[in-house]
Formats: C-alpha cells, structure tokens, sequence
C-alpha cells in the first residue's frame, strides 16, 4: 500500500507545521479556526519582501483580456457544432460538450485497462532464455528480430503523435485520447526494455535493428518517411494539400505501421506463447496488442471523421494513393515475415504468414471505406482475432484491475 509520506517526505509533520491529514489529531478539535488563522499569520514573513512586492505588481500588470485573446481558437463559450476534427474555430481548452463520444468512450476503456510492464513475471523467460537448447535457432532470430523492431517502433509512434499530429487535431476529446494513447505507446517502449533487460540481451544491438537489419530498418524508414513533412514547425493544415498530407500520415500511422507493422511479430510471439515458451515476453505482447488494436480502431474513426467532414479531400486520385500505400506496407510485412521466418517455425511459415497479413491488408482497406486487394484471403490464425477481440478483454483484466493500484489507494495513515 502506498502511503502519502512516501510522497511527501520534506512535509513530514512537525510541531510548529502539522500537515493536513494528521492536524485533526494534533491540534483539538474545538480550536476555532479564527484562532488557527491568527496563529498562522506572522509565524513567518517572506525571504526577500522586494521579490514578493515585484511578483505582485508583476500580477498587477497583467492584461487578461488581452492574454485570453492570445488564444488560438477563440475565448468564447463554445457551440458543439463548431467543433471539428481538424481547422476548428472552437475553443480547445474546453473539452465539453462532447461532440465525438466514440472518442471520449476510448479514452476511458484505455484508462480502464492501465497495466505495467513489471507487473509480469519473466522468470521462466530468464531461464528459457539462458538455457542451451531451450529455444530453436529460428525461435531465438524472432524474439530477435521482434523486440529489434518493436523496441524502437513504438518510439516512433510516440514522437509522431506528439511532435506532428496532436496539434493538428483541433478537438479536445481526440486530444485527450492521444494524450493517453502517447502514454500507452511509452509504455509499450518500457516493456520492450524491460524485455531486453529482463533476458540480458545486447541493448545496443536490440536498439540499433532499426537501422542495422534491412527487414526491420525498411519498416522503420517508411514509418519516418511519413512524419517528417508534418513534423517541421511551419506545416500548418488549412488547404487541401496540407489537409491531405495530415491524411496520410494518419493512414501510414494508424493503418499501416500499427495496423500492419505490428502483426507478423505479434502473431509470431503469441504463437510462441501458446506454446508455453516464453510465456512472460508474451504476456507482455498481448497487453500491447489489446492497447493497439484500440489505438487502430480510434485511427479509424478519426480519418472515417475526417472524410465525412471533408468529403473534397477524399478524391478517386487520393483514395488510388492510399491504397498503394497500404499494399506497399503490406509488401514491407511481408518481406520481414521472410526474413523472420526462413523455415517452418511456430506452425507457422512464410507464406502462411503471406495470406495473414493479406488478410488484414483487405481489413485495414475496407476500414476506411477503400476496395479490398486480396479478395478471397482467409485468416490462418482465427486465434489472433480471438485475443485481440475487445470484448473478451473484461475477463482477460479482471483479476488484475482488483489488485492494481490506482490513486484512489493512497493511505493517509
Ligand atoms: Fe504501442
Ligand atoms: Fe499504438
């Protein structure tokens, strides 16, 4: 249990200063307050009087109208119809009347299902791990390969929700959902770390996959090649290039890198669990992907709202563009499931692997209102929809929520 001392050591409780949860107890509690006002006043004056008299008339001169009219969109009470997803007038520090519900409701279902990447045990892991003819050749390159990639994606997810798309989106209720999801995406990067650190494996040769293996280090630089135009300080939305642009990296974020990316490495690390190897690492990858799954279907229901409120942008040239998109990505997955898998592993393959990823190529396509590439492809790994269906996810947490610790918990004994 956590205490509040733990917290707050410099206030530990003294006789001239009792702090507020233990003062019913120090001081009576018939003192009138008038009295305990009294005492306060005097019992101690400013360091430095010129300072405070300077903050004072500091305050003195502060213009409020002019400093709320420095607002970006406005000061105004806010009408939820003026709000929009992207060039909104509307105020964005207020973040009701809700207009997207769908969003404020992802917002709390992530919330809900706040975990923490210590809270699984790796010690079979550790010593599957260490041990000599614990794991295949082929099992140790995709525990490689997949903690390679994943290690340093979710970094990349991260610094694009935070340095090019939060801005861009002028609505409260997304932006509080981004805010969660950035917190999640850096706490998948912990648990990739606390994956690597767990097993002991070469943290520089872990981090640098990225960069250093061709199959990984393709996915990586695709991702990039779609944050950096949004990312500089002058790219401002507003026409319907820019408005496109925003579009795009949206579809090559949400739909693509964690709708695609994400799926050859998790469906390798989940066949592996099932298998009762590496049960810990998996456990880790399948908190990650339930979190994912949500982050994709949230990206959905923004660039579907995006399109409703800005059918021009949505043009047959744009819709062509796209979809090469996606299928490029699909070639990238592909083209890593080869690497990763250069034998039958895992009762899975290569090409098994192939019409998977076809599979959700055609899902992620008919997601956003697009003409499926692959018509026919079936999913080899009903299993795979199985743990990432959100609505078995209630069962999956509900021995943990009851032990997990939350604000609320705080002692003040
Ligand atoms: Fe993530
Ligand atoms: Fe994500």
């Amino acid at each position: 249990m956590l205490n509040w001392d733990d917290f707050h050591e410099d206030d530990a409780p003294t006789a001239e200063q009792p702090s507020p949860a233990k003062a019913p107890a120090a001081a009576p509690a018939a003192e009138p307050e008038a009295t305990a006002v009294k005492e306060a006043a005097g019992r101690y004056q400013a360091a430095d009087s010129d300072r405070l008299a300077r903050a004072r008339a500091s305050l003195e001169e502060l213009d409020v109208a002019a400093g709320l009219e420095e607002l970006e969109m406005g000061a105004a009470r806010i009408d939820v119809d003026d709000k929009r997803m992207i060039n909104a007038r509307a105020d964005l520090n207020q973040l009701v009347p809700f207009k997207y519900e769908w969003a404020w409701q992802k917002y709390l279902d992530g919330s809900a299902n706040h975990w923490m990447p210590q809270e699984i045990n790796m010690n079979a892991d550790i010593a599957l791990w260490k041990s000599s003819d614990g794991l295949t050749a082929d099992e140790r390159r995709i525990v490689e390969r997949s903690l390679g990639y994943f290690s340093t994606a979710d970094s990349l997810v991260a610094n694009n929700l935070v340095l090019a798309v939060y801005r861009l989106i002028t609505n409260p209720e997304c932006r509080q959902y981004l805010l969660r999801q950035s917190f999640e995406e850096a706490i998948h990067t912990h648990a990739y770390q606390y994956c690597v650190e767990s097993l002991g494996m070469d943290e520089g040769e872990v981090f640098n996959m990225y960069r250093e293996v061709p199959s990984v280090s393709a996915k990586s630089a695709w991702s990039l090649k779609h944050t950096q135009s949004l990312a500089r300080p002058d790219f401002h939305t507003g026409t319907p290039e820019t408005d496109q642009e925003l579009l795009r990296n949206l579809i090559a974020f949400y739909c693509v890198t964690e709708g695609i990316f994400f799926y050859c490495g998790f469906s390798q690390i989940l066949s592996m669990g099932r298998r009762n190897k590496m049960t810990g690492v998996a456990e880790q990858f399948q908190y990650i992907l339930r979190d994912e799954s949500m982050h994709l279907n949230f990206g959905v229901d923004m660039i579907n709202q995006i399109k409703i409120e800005n059918p021009h942008l949505w043009t047959a040239e744009f819709q062509d563009e796209v979809t090469q998109m996606i299928l490029e990505g699909t070639e990238l997955e592909v083209a890593y499931a080869r690497d990763t898998m250069p034998r039958g592993v895992l009762g899975m393959n290569a090409a098994i692997m192939e019409e998977y990823l076809h599979f959700i190529c055609n899902r992620r396509l008919a997601q956003i209102g697009l003409k499926e590439q692959f018509p026919g492809a079936q999913n080899p790994f009903p299993w795979m929809s199985e743990i990432i269906d959100l609505r078995k996810e209630k069962n999956f947490f509900e021995t943990r929520v009851t032990e997990y610790q939350v604000g609320g918990a705080l002692s003040w004994d």
